[in-house]
């Protein structure tokens, strides 16, 4: 990487890959621990109503149980619940009353000295509801609707212009209403907690997106101080916005712990973690798009509605993405929530992207069909310098040059537009593409660096390797900038008594740490300058730096170690990662069998430090976009309020021979808004826009305008 920042880093092999394929890394359950208790949760088996009574008797007597913690023993042990308000929406989870909000709560937890015994005596807590008639989702008894402007006053639905009666004056007209599945995060890794008390010091082992904000979370609900709580996460099996807030079980085992004066470990089960971490809630939507005869959009109305529980006020808003991708003069948009007897839904990869670009960028295929244009000419007519809502520049912006570039590796120019008109013998071949954006995030962030001059380095900060690639770009970096070789370079990331450095979320936290990490290492070689040392000669030295981007609040950096994320706001530009997705699908004329057999993405993100990693994420998203347009559906049983599939056989997810072939182009760009390495984030840019996209080969593939995801074979029969 040059001074100034290239486009492309150098490539990079994974630091932590040889510890990870040899078995040795250890992730937060799988730290030995002596004298360990075990956790196993028991969990409501109503989705609406009240408990009326425990009956633990045969519970306890199962041999080696220590405890079931209830609300009606816990009471006062906890200050304040995880989330009570705010943008994660209040959490349902939790041991605070007799109150059931959904199938699947938290309602006890069994502490024994072995996790057969906990699980067993799980099984033998009997519990006595007054259950009601539960909501499930849309359209259920009871669901109640209310706009997200009437519920938080900070609220903004994106507009500009006369929207509706341009729609009206339009020409050209399209009005599709569209669905996207609930889904939920299946890590490898199950969600997990062990907790240990040293006096009034406790240890938290769990993998973690934010070490400082779980720290002062859980600080928060025990009432005790933050400093006298250490989180460790040195490795996460897969994070993706299920990790990224504090959930209720992380305080209820530290409470176990403390009851039973030992280590207490909670490892729930896969069933489990439908009900008690985030999820995506299944979404609604109508585009109008109104456009003149050569193309050009005069109107864009998207309204979205999102399910959220009954106390939370969760959402994602979308709009504000789907309203600032094209050039139009006319936009209205609205977004409402729908309260159904569900646990709170919360972050999973590209929260709003995802879901409503879904929406538009069918809803943009369907507009160039009645144009009669060309999907990726239909975007060049509407491509734009500035941000349609608010008139801002972008920062930078190359979504023509990613259409360009990923039609031509595609072979774009090969499409016969006519439906059904591409064939190979039963197969018919149908191709797609669709725009895909993300913000581009940064926040402040702290790093230790100390440098000896012999020939290593060791670089510190609470940073998370979530399987993204952190630890190894943060290396590539001081390696490059100190002029080492990047195995003497020793990163120490993944705990709260390391500088706090942020929340790796958003697809911000590559941005933060790098500029941080790189701004420590320009102030050790000046260190070295000024006092006209020989390096040789030089003893260690040792800086500290905080990192608060153009943008951020200057209290941010401080902020961090209460467990306070950091986001930079920026009102002079807006920012953004763009990206253009293709996709081939082949279906099978008689059985309507749907294959994908080609994904192409071109993709400019600004700064690309370290390609190899980058187009791991990028590539990794992808396939998760083809995964929730054919396959991935939390199933909800509607009369019950539960979900049905709680298992990696029921829940499906593309496995390797659901993978085709994926192309990943990187387009050079250069942004000097940003931050100075010029960096906007790949995490969450690669799933964005991939559903659309084979949404729309498959309408090019069959002439079926399938607007409800996931798309199976049974709709297009
Ligand atoms: Mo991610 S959904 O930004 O943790």
């Amino acid at each position: 990487m040059s001074e100034t920042g290239a486009s492309i880093g150098k490539p990079r092999t994974r630091v932590d890959g040889p510890a990870k394929v040899t078995g040795q890394a250890l992730y937060p359950s799988d730290i030995p621990i002596s004298n360990l208790a075990h956790a196993w949760l028991v969990v409501s088996s109503i989705s609406k109503g009240r408990i009326r009574s425990f009956h633990l008797q045969d519970a306890l007597a199962v041999p080696g149980v220590l405890d079931v913690l209830t609300h009606e023993n816990t009471k006062g042990s906890f200050r304040t619940q995880p989330n009570p308000g705010g943008a994660s929406g209040r959490a349902t989870t939790t041991l605070e009353s007799e109150q059931v909000w959904h199938d699947g709560q938290i309602i006890a937890v069994v502490v024994a000295g072995t996790r057969a015994a906990a699980r067993e005596a799980a099984g033998r807590v009997r519990v006595e509801y007054d259950s009601e008639p539960p909501a499930a989702s849309f359209d259920s008894n009871g669901a109640t609707e209310q706009a997200v402007a009437a519920v938080e006053k900070d609220h903004v639905d994106p507009h500009t212009g006369a929207a509706d009666q341009a729609y009206a004056a339009a020409p050209v007209k399209i009005d599709g209403h569209y669905a996207t599945a609930a889904q939920h995060h299946n890590p490898i890794e199950l969600f997990d907690t062990t907790c240990l008390w040293s006096g009034n010091k406790l240890i938290i082992h769990e993998a973690s997106q934010f070490v400082h904000g779980l720290r002062g979370t859980v600080a928060r609900q025990l009432g005790i101080d933050a400093e006298d709580v250490l989180v460790e996460s040195r490795f996460a099996g897969g994070a993706f916005g299920s990790r990224g807030g504090a959930t209720s079980r992380t305080a209820l085992v530290a409470l176990a712990a403390k009851r039973v004066n030992r280590p207490v470990r909670l490892v729930a089960s896969r069933a489990q973690g439908f009900t008690i971490a985030t999820y995506r809630a299944e979404t609604r939507h109508r585009v109008k798009l109104g456009a003149a005869e050569d193309g050009r959009l005069q109107a864009l109305i998207h309204e979205g509605w999102e399910i959220t529980s009954r106390p939370a006020n969760y959402n994602v808003s979308g709009t504000d993405a789907t309203s600032r991708v094209y050039a139009c003069p006319n936009i209205g948009t609205h977004v409402s929530i729908v309260h159904a007897d569900r646990n709170t839904p919360g972050f999973m990869r590209a929260p709003p992207e995802a879901p409503y670009m879904f929406a538009l960028e069918c809803a943009m295929d369907e507009l160039a069909v009645a144009l009669g244009m060309d999907p990726v000419e239909l975007r060049r007519m509407n491509d734009t310098k500035t941000d349609p809502v608010d008139g801002l520049p972008f920062s930078s912006r190359s979504l023509m040059e990613c259409f360009d570039r990923a039609a031509e590796a595609f072979g774009w120019r090969n499409r016969n537009p006519q439906p059904s008109s591409m064939r190979e013998g039963d197969w018919l071949t149908g191709w797609g593409c669709a725009t895909a954006l993300y913000p581009a995030n940064i926040g402040a962030a702290n790093v230790r660096l100390s440098f000896n001059p012999q020939g290593s380095a060791t670089v510190a900060l609470a940073a998370h390797e979530i399987g993204t690639g952190t630890e190894t770009i943060i290396a590539g970096i001081v390696a490059d900038r100190l002029n080492l070789e990047i195995s003497k370079v020793i990163v120490e990331l993944g705990r709260s008594d390391l500088p706090a450095a942020g929340l790796a979320a958003g697809s911000g936290h590559a941005s933060s740490v790098c500029n941080a990490v790189a701004k420590a290492c320009d102030e050790v070689r000046q260190r070295l300058k000024a006092s006209n040392r020989d390096p040789a000669l030089a003893g260690v030295i040792e800086v500290y730096v905080e990192n608060i981007p153009e943008g951020c609040s200057p209290e941010d950096a401080k902020k961090l170690y209460r467990g306070l994320p950091s986001f930079v706001s920026d009102d002079k530009h807006a920012r953004y990662s763009y990206g253009a997705q293709f996709a081939e699908v082949r279906i099978h004329e008689l059985t309507r069998e749907i294959r994908v057999s080609r994904l192409v993405g071109a993709f400019a993100a600004g700064t690309i430090i370290n390609p190899v990693t980058a187009r791991s994420q990028l590539m990794a998203g992808m396939i998760w976009g083809m995964s929730g347009a054919l396959l991935e559906e939390t199933e909800i049983d509607r009369r019950t309020a539960r979900y049905v599939n709680t298992s990696l056989s029921d829940y499906l997810i593309a496995v390797n021979a659901d993978v085709p072939s994926v192309e990943v182009i990187f387009v050079p760009e250069r942004d000097e808004v940003v931050n100075p390495l010029g960096m906007k984030g790949v995490g969450e840019l690669g799933i964005v826009g991939m559903n659309a996209a084979i949404a729309n080969a498959v309408y090019h593939a069959t002439g079926r305008r399938i607007r409800d995801l996931p798309l199976r074979i049974e709709s297009l029969i």
